[in-house]
C-alpha cells in the first residue's frame, strides 16, 4: 500500500527536487497534490515553478493548488540571493503548458483529509508553514484528520541560516511556525542539524549527473547554480540540499535518527525572531511537542535519491 501526501512547498531548487524524489517513488508514496506557498520566492513563481515541476516529471495529473502569498504577521522574506530571480535558477525550464487547479491551498487541505480517513495523509511542509497555520485556524477538525507532519525547518546547533539565530522556512513565518509547534499534531522535523550533513560533495553531483536522464540534467542545473552561494558561506565540501530530507524520511526513515523533544518559536525578540529553541537536552519540564532528527546517513540518503531519480528513465 502506497503512503498518500501532499507536498507544502516554496520551489526552490531543493523543494523541486524534493518534489522529484515523491514523484519517483509512486510504488511508496501517493501524491495526492501540491500547495505552495510563497517563500524562497513570491507565490506567482513558486506555483509557477511547482507546475514546471510536475511536467518535468511528466506528473501533470498532480494538481497543484495556490497558498498563501505572505506571513500571517509582517512581510513577505524571500531568498533570490539563494536561488536566484526565478526560484529555479539553473536550468531554464518552458513555461508550463498546465495551469495551478486553485488558488484555494487550505479548501484544497481541507476538501482532501475530508475525503480520507482520518490519520490517512502525511503532509510534507518544505517552506514556511503559513498554509498550515492556516488550516489549523480555519479547518481544526480537518487539520486533526492528518496522520503526521513532516517538515524542514529550524535548527538548534547549527542555529541559523537567514539570520545568526534563524532558520529561513521559520523566521519567514515565525507566527505559523509557533502555531504548528503548539497544535498537538505529530510533528517531525528535519532541522538544519541534519540537511548541513547532506552535504553534495563532487562525489555525490558526479554520482546525480551520471544518472543521465532529464530530470537528473536538470537537477544537475539547479544543483550548480545554489551552490555557488552555499560554497562561499559553508567551504569547499559542498552545499546543502535540504527539503529532500523530508521525502527521504518517509522513504528510509532508518536513515534518520533524534529525539522526541519540546520545541518553541521565539515571536518576540527582534534579535532572535524565528529562532527555533530546542530543548535538546532536555533541559527544561516542556512537553515534548516534536521528533527532531539530529543525524543522517548521508551516503544512504545520496544513494537512495540516485536509485529512485534513475526511476525516471527516458532519454535527455
Ligand atoms: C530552507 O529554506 C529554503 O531556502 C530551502 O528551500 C529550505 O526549505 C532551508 O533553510
Ligand atoms: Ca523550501
Amino acid at each position: 500500500m502506497t503512503r498518500p501526501i501532499i507536498i507544502d512547498t516554496d520551489p526552490g531548487q531543493d523543494d523541486a527536487v524534493a518534489v522529484c524524489l515523491a514523484l519517483a517513488a509512486p510504488d511508496a508514496l501517493t501524491v495526492l497534490g501540491i500547495t505552495t506557498v510563497a517563500g524562497n520566492v513570491p507565490l506567482a513563481l513558486t506555483t509557477i515553478n511547482a507546475l514546471k515541476t510536475v511536467e518535468l516529471c511528466g506528473r501533470t495529473d498532480v494538481p497543484i493548488h495556490a497558498g498563501a502569498a505572505g506571513p500571517l504577521v509582517g512581510e513577505a522574506v524571500t531568498a533570490e540571493h539563494v536561488h536566484g530571480r526565478t526560484g529555479l535558477d539553473g536550468y531554464d525550464l518552458p513555461t508550463p503548458a498546465i495551469a495551478a487547479a486553485s488558488s484555494d491551498a487550505v479548501g484544497f487541505l481541507r476538501e482532501t483529509l475530508e475525503a480520507h480517513p482520518p490519520g490517512a495523509v502525511t503532509l510534507c511542509c518544505l517552506g514556511p508553514l503559513t498554509n498550515l497555520a492556516l488550516l489549523l485556524k480555519r479547518h481544526p477538525d480537518a487539520a486533526a484528520r492528518l496522520h503526521s507532519v513532516v517538515l524542514m525547518g529550524g535548527a538548534y546547533f547549527e542555529v541559523g541560516n537567514i539570520t545568526p539565530a534563524a532558520e529561513f522556512n521559520i523566521y519567514a513565518d515565525p507566527e505559523a511556525a509557533a502555531k504548528v509547534f503548539a497544535s498537538g499534531l505529530e510533528l517531525t522535523v528535519m532541522p538544519l542539524d541534519v540537511t548541513h550533513q547532506l552535504l553534495l560533495t563532487e562525489a555525490r553531483k558526479s554520482a546525480l549527473a551520471a544518472i543521465g536522464n532529464r530530470v537528473s540534467d536538470v537537477i544537475d542545473g539547479w544543483v550548480n547554480f545554489f551552490e555557488r552561494f552555499d560554497l562561499d558561506k559553508y567551504g569547499a565540501d559542498g552545499a546543502p540540499l535540504h527539503d529532500p530530507s523530508v521525502i527521504a524520511y518517509l522513504l528510509q526513515p532508518e536513515l534518520f535518527s533524534g529525539r522526541h523533544i519540546n520545541v518553541e518559536i521565539e515571536c518576540e525578540s527582534p534579535l532572535t525572531r524565528g529562532m527555533s529553541v530546542m530543548d535538546w537536552w532536555r533541559v527544561t519540564d516542556r512537553k515534548p511537542n516534536a521528533q527532531v532528527m539530529g543525524s543522517v546517513d548521508a551516503d544512504g540518503f545520496y544513494a537512495l535519491l540516485c536509485e529512485r531519480l534513475g526511476h525516471f528513465g527516458g532519454g535527455r
